[in-house]
């Protein structure tokens, strides 16, 4: 299972990268605002920081934007994805730069219909957003299920990439539905370390020990 982080946030993809549980990064507009950042300087420091893929998101709406703005990101570092919207021009885009060689994800995407189209496009990723469809009612992890399934039973190569996670929860229904990567926030990384019974049984050992050492 591999994890991505979901941020720009430099100094804590750098920290979670030296614990060695970062293998990607994905961005989108809103998150290079809320790193505060320029965006091609943030790409490019995280491309270097971090092995894996870099995804990385314009505002072009015609295929003919997307593909000119997605091949200058992809001068920015060897490891970038381009990331491109769920619609027509956006997945007219997606077989361009396919063709060009440039690893796409493509973004936005609320329907197994939607995901289907996707994979035929020829994506490398795929990203359903959960928490988004959790927020109006929906149940985001049954479209993951349905999209896992969908792409075994014919084989597409395109990967799914669990997106909009906001809990520990959503990244362990994700395993369990055999998605291969989940991109998070850094804080919902953070929580899966804990647990109150961790920090109980730890206090309570630590209390015997230093008692067992007086004795
Ligand atoms: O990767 C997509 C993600 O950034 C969207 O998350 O929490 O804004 O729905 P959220």
């Amino acid at each position: 299972m591999k994890f991505f982080l979901d941020t720009a946030e430099i100094d804590k993809i750098k920290k979670w990268n030296d614990l060695g549980m970062v293998d990607g990064i994905t961005t989108n507009p809103s998150l290079i605002a809320k790193a505060g950042r320029d965006h091609e300087q943030a790409i490019k420091e995280i491309c270097k920081m971090v092995k894996g893929p870099v995804s990385v998101e314009g505002a072009g709406t015609t295929s003919e934007e997307i593909v000119k703005e997605s091949e200058e990101f992809a001068t920015w570092g060897k490891n970038v994805v381009a990331k491109v919207p769920m619609t027509v021009e956006g997945l007219k885009a997606c077989m361009a730069l396919r063709k060009k060689g440039i690893p796409v994800n493509v973004t936005l995407v609320f329907s197994a219909a939607q995901a289907i189209l996707a994979a035929k496009a020829g994506a490398t990723y795929v990203s359903p957003f959960i928490g988004r469809l959790d927020d109006v009612g929906e149940c985001g992890m049954d479209l993951i299920e349905e999209i896992v399934q969908i792409y075994a039973n014919y084989e597409f190569e395109t990967q799914v990439l669990v997106a909009s996670v906001r809990s520990p929860l959503h990244v362990v229904e994700a395993g369990l539905a055999g998605a291969k990567i989940v991109t998070m926030p850094p804080d919902v990384l953070e929580k899966m370390y804990k647990h109150p019974f961790t920090d109980a049984g730890m206090e309570k050992f630590l209390a015997d020990y230093k008692a067992s050492k007086k004795r």
